[in-house]
């Protein structure tokens, strides 16, 4: 195969090797997105003596600053959109009790020997002689065709020389749609604990991928299978499993999770949303109980999984902040609007809108993805359950207003009416009043809640300023 590499940087790149008299390959992940013709802006390119030396060539005649990263040995420059990443050819491998690895120089061979998999193996030549020529040792090739995810070497080397790769295995194998070589599987089967030399930021890293994927429950299937799941977030893989009691067994929630976080992914990329739909069942293990009259129950899941996800978000090293506090509201409200079915009155629906505030759209994505049965019928009739909260909440949002509720009496106005300083009376009137609004008791105006507001002082004891 040969690849025209048209474009001025990869001719730059061929010259200024050429004058260095050293030669230099565009590697790795850009070939293969080349052949399978996905777009890329990520360019590696390896070399044959000193990266770095190249880079600077490279950069000096684009007039383009370079950065340098020594403790890698890599140089990075930036071009029109582009990221090119020079690396000088190596050999190297990693000790077992140690992530710091033991490089030398090489040839191009023996790097593409130290790479992950077989299709990000592939080179493209950028000597004169053999310009575009794809140098495919591993037949890599093949396997792009064949839709297949496999090692250079023997996955047991491959994989204890960065045992991220178990991870990226899965990751590429759920991107791009392929099947990972049994081989590798097995491998990754044997080598779960190799994990723990990698770093908790690259191990995430490679999540988000597998999440923001089109459905992601290809690459998390893949990883409960191998046992990787286990280690990373075992809250999910205790939810695998059915108990059976006097013959009544409960729902599989591992499999539902997914078919949720599939639902869920179908319809939105808010990565967030999906990482709720992920861990919206996560307190089912710790709240399962058998009751002879009601069978399984799981009373209290939403609360509880909403109190695990600080701890999951933590050992993740994902964002603690905004992101966070989402995805526990939604695990914590995921179950209201299907509570509403049984009695839809405008209050229920009022303080759901209240509860969920911005997130509502969100909050019933994620409700409408969890109805999930084996069985058609009930699936229909949930969605027309759902379908009635849905129009619900519209009618009661446009009538009354609460999504961004702001209390029609302020605390500051109760103060001055009352000439009191900040005290819990005022955040006795304040809560009543909302309480009321919530309740259908007043409208969500000013007016009623001005008289609400001098009732309720009059009960307390209270009375208006200069009165
Ligand atoms: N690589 C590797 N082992 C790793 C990480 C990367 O061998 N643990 C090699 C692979 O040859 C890979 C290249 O480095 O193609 C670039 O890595 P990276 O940018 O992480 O991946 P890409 O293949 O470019 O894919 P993506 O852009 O989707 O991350």
């Amino acid at each position: 195969m040969k690849a025209p590499l048209r474009s001025k940087i990869f001719r730059i790149i061929s010259q200024q090797a050429a004058l260095k008299k050293v030669r230099a390959f565009v590697i790795g992940g850009y070939v293969r997105d080349y052949i399978l013709k996905r777009p890329s802006t990520d360019i590696d390119i390896v070399v044959e003596g000193n990266g770095m030396e190249v880079a600077a060539a490279v950069a000096s005649v684009l007039n383009v600053p370079v950065t340098r990263f020594k403790n890698f040995g890599t140089a990075r420059i930036q071009y029109r959109g582009l990221d090119i990443e020079f690396v000088g050819a190596r050999k190297e491998s990693y000790r077992s009790d140690s992530r710091k690895p033991v490089v030398e120089d090489g040839t191009v061979e023996d790097d593409q020997k130290r790479r992950d998999f077989t299709i990000n193996a592939m080179a493209f030549s950028l000597q004169e002689e053999d310009y575009g020529i794809l140098t495919d040792p591993f037949n890599g090739l093949e396997d792009l065709k064949n839709r297949l995810i496999r090692t250079p070497l023997d996955p047991d080397t491959t994989f204890s020389d960065d045992p991220l790769r178990m991870i990226r295995a899965i990751r590429f194998a759920a991107q791009l749609e392929f099947s990972l070589e049994k081989e590798a599987f097995s491998s990754i089967v044997r080598n779960t604990s190799r994990l723990e030399i990698v770093s908790q930021e690259r191990i995430t890293a490679e999540l988000q991928k597998i999440m923001a994927t089109g459905k992601p429950s290809r690459g998390l299937v893949l990883m409960e299978e191998s046992g990787l799941l286990a280690r990373i977030i075992p809250q999910l893989s205790l939810l695998k499993g059915v108990e059976t009691m006097d013959g009544k067994g409960h729902k599989e929630n591992f499999a539902h999770t997914m078919e949720v976080l599939d639902n869920v992914a179908y319809r939105s990329d808010n990565i967030w949303l999906r990482w709720a739909a992920l861990l919206h069942d996560v307190g089912k293990p710790s709240t399962k109980h058998f009751d002879r009259e009601a069978g399984w129950t799981f009373h209290g899941h939403d609360y509880v999984g909403s109190k695990m996800i600080p701890s999951i978000f933590r050992k993740l090293k994902l964002p603690l902040g905004e992101e966070m506090k989402y995805v526990q509201k939604l695990v914590q409200l995921h179950l209201r609007p299907i509570a509403l079915v049984n009695e839809v009155s405008d209050s229920g629906v009022r303080r759901l809108l209240f509860d969920a505030g911005e997130d509502i759209e969100d909050l019933m994505m994620l409700c409408r993805a969890d109805i999930t049965s084996k069985n058609p019928k009930t699936v229909r009739r949930h969605l027309e359950n759902f379908e009635i909260v849905s129009k619900k909440l519209v009618e009661v949002e446009e009538k009354d207003a609460i999504r961004n509720f702001q209390p029609p009496i302020s605390g500051e106005v109760i103060m001055k009416t009352f000439g009191l300083s900040p005290c819990r009376e005022v955040g006795l009137i304040k809560d009543y009043i909302k309480e009321a609004i919530l309740d259908g008791k007043i409208g969500n105006n000013f007016g009623e809640a001005w008289e609400m507001m001098l009732q309720r002082a009059a009960e307390l004891g209270i009375s208006e300023a200069g009165a």
